[in-house]
């Protein structure tokens, strides 16, 4: 039977289940990355399940999203991911050396692996043929350890790609043009599958700009097939070997297929305050400027930053403007080091950041109060800049750069000079001086992990109760992202200590002389009651971040109810034993209130055997139905108290 690209590779690792749309399967994890924000606490849990070595054919440990020093709690952490993925049998690349999902691309991903990682923009690695999935440290840890990782076998969105991308419009203009047909609400449970003629006009750096920012879409993954345009990728990183060719059956089909034809596409931006809010530029032309920035791990290729230093060459920065770059990788600032181009970005004025995340995580860079920010990320969501009420679009380096010397919004085509094209290099500068390898199996037998007193081994959670009594701790709307649940930017650097990050669990929502969300939280625990959030639509969406359920976890919070819930957070919200439910109805969201008090009774039979539970508002006097939507390894997940609990009693029986 004809296959799509997906199924292929999918087949080719499953460890269990039937590869039937919409059934649970288990598959084979080839490779793993983490990242610092995440990382500690996937390396704590996987030395909590008593695993000593990865088992994967590759595991890389990251250091970039959170570099900025202020006090000791960030080196703490880097000296704990280097020393514990040397014992562990991980690679490390070091602070300084780039964005994981870039460096992954450039030094290890290979068509056809699957790749799983504890960051939601790991489907980076589909621009290169493999099937690379986001999900939370626990889950990373357990395929560390040789673990399958379980999924719903997906529905695939077939994407078909005609044509070629005039002067100026980028690949970064595709994936928003998809964001506008396909919105961020609704793909749960898809895979994108990219073919068509127009595939091959575009590098693997442009294809894995797609796929980065199909995270948005908030789909499983997001793949392109691997080609001859891949195997020039891998040869000028001087890695022909991992090349394979790779591509869907000529009639494989699609659950959809949408066609987009490259040479009609224009320079699109999303506006404030979602990846899907979709304009074209020329309708924001004349808006002003007043910060831009290019980097993160969407757009900060060699290519990327090339073509923005041959612009900015022939001009300088607004004075208006404050205008930031930040390459995805030490190889990228290294190779513009070599050829002359960082020159031409420093005499124009732009400020040259850190090869790392660090605007796009909160890290410096909130732009001033009512003005506007231009990013070339994948993400802009209200206040992840770090300002409150900020104005932050998502445009192509393209748009990005045209602004920055201008200073407002134009079509970078009505610029008076000539595309300056950039050709992928014959071969990559090759440095791998920073990443470090793994110490031996017996090297590694009395090597020390240094941890520093700020990193504290996350709490277990409770057992689920057969009656849960409890009290709704926060009622909020649509679309509520991790950052919303867990802020990062100055916070992150307590990710290693849950008591301490718990403290800010739903900050945005905290009024100033008012109790916050965790000490109300924590007040109910010490009094047996279970905490419980209610929201609407897309609840959790956004990013793998764990801490996001870890958190709430340590605060008391046992259930989640929601109109939906996207897939990322679902599957850690599960992890930490917090049970996830919809409302089957979703008009009940009106029957609950913020302080209202809610029983489940029978809890562990619903959760054992069956697909809703009846959840009477005891403030209210009103039943209404909740869904669960679970796997049978959810189940016995949650019954077992968690992912930790469960993964050990497995490796027990
Ligand atoms: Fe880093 Fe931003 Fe990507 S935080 S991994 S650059 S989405």
């Amino acid at each position: 039977m004809s296959q799509t690209l997906t199924y292929k590779i999918l087949e080719k690792h499953l460890v269990e289940g039937k590869l039937q749309q919409g059934e649970p399967i288990g598959i084979k994890i080839d490779q793993t990355l983490t990242q610092d924000a995440t990382g500690t606490t996937a390396f704590l849990l996987f030395e909590s399940m008593g695993l000593d070595r990865v088992k994967t054919e590759r595991s890389v440990s990251y250091i970039d999203h959170n570099m900025s020093q202020f006090g000791p709690e960030n080196h703490n952490d880097h000296l704990y991911l280097q020393t514990v993925a040397a014992k562990s049998g991980a690679y490390h690349s070091r602070a300084g050396n780039g964005i994981c999902h870039q460096i992954h691309l450039e030094r290890f991903g290979r068509p056809g692996a699957t790749l799983l990682g504890s960051d939601s923009h790991t489907p980076t690695g589909g621009g290169i043929g493999m099937i690379a999935i986001g999900a939370g440290g626990m889950d990373v840890a357990v395929a560390m350890g040789g673990g399958a990782f379980y999924l719903t076998a997906p529905r695939v969105i077939g994407v078909e790609l005609t044509g070629e991308l005039s002067p100026w419009v980028a690949s970064k203009d595709i994936i928003l043009k998809l964001l506008s047909i396909l919105s961020t609400k609704g793909n749960v449970g898809c895979v994108v599958e990219y073919f068509g003629p127009g595939v091959k006009k575009l590098s693997v750096p442009q294809r894995s700009t797609v796929t980065n920012m199909g995270a948005e879409l908030g789909v499983t993954t997001s793949i392109f097939p691997s080609d001859e345009v891949t195997g020039k990728f891998l040869n000028a990183q001087g890695r022909p070997e991992a090349f394979e060719k790779l591509e869907a059956d000529e009639d494989a089909q699609y659950d959809r297929v949408i066609e987009i034809n490259l040479d009609e596409l224009e320079p699109l931006a999303a506006c404030p305050s979602s990846p899907d809010n979709i304009k074209p530029v020329k309708e924001l032309e004349g808006i002003n400027v007043n910060q831009v920035i290019i980097g993160s791990c969407t757009n900060s290729s060699f290519t990327d930053l090339m073509m923005v230093a041959n612009v900015l060459k022939s001009y300088k920065v607004h004075p208006l403007v404050e205008f930031a770059i930040a390459p995805g990788s030490r190889q990228v600032l290294n190779m513009m080091a070599e050829n002359g181009a960082l020159s031409w970005i420093i005499q124009s004025g732009a400020r040259i950041l850190e090869c790392g995340c660090g605007p796009c995580i909160g890290q410096g860079f909130s732009p001033a109060n009512d003005t506007v920010s231009v990013r070339t990320f994948n993400r802009n969501f209200a206040g992840r800049t770090g300002t409150v009420g900020d104005n932050a679009y998502l445009v192509s380096p393209e748009t990005a750069v045209a602004a920055a010397i201008t200073g407002r919004f134009v079509d970078p085509r009505s610029l008076d000079t000539k595309y300056p094209t950039v050709e992928l290099p014959e071969a990559f500068l090759i440095d791998d001086s920073m990443i470090e390898k793994p110490l031996t199996p017996e090297q590694a037998k009395t090597a020390e992990v240094l941890r520093g007193p700020t990193i504290v081994v996350p709490e277990s959670p409770k057992d689920l109760p057969d009656v849960l009594d409890s009290k709704v701790l926060l009622k909020c709307g649509d679309k509520i992202t991790t950052d919303h649940i867990m802020p990062a930017g100055m916070y992150l650097k307590y990710r290693s200590n849950v008591p301490e990050y718990a403290k800010v669990v739903f900050n945005c929502f905290n009024q100033p002389d008012e109790p916050t969300f965790a000490q109300r939280a924590l007040e109910l625990k010490s009094k047996g009651i279970g905490g419980v959030i209610v929201a609407s639509e897309s609840y959790g969406q956004g990013s793998s971040r764990e801490h996001a359920a870890l958190c709430p976890m340590y605060l008391g919070v046992r259930a989640v109810i929601a109109r939906s819930i996207e897939r990322i957070h679902k599957a850690n919200l599960i992890n930490f034993a917090i049970l996830p439910v919809e409302f089957a109805d979703g008009s009940d969201y009106d029957k609950v209130q913020a302080d209202d008090e809610l029983v489940i009774v029978d809890l562990r039979d619903a959760v054992k055997n069956g697909d809703s539970v009846l959840i009477h508002n005891r403030t209210r006097n009103i039943k209404f139905t909740g869904k669960l939507s679970l796997s049978q390894r959810d189940r016995e997940i949650l019954l077992a108290g968690g992912l930790l609990s469960y993964t050990k009693s497995k490796s027990q029986s």
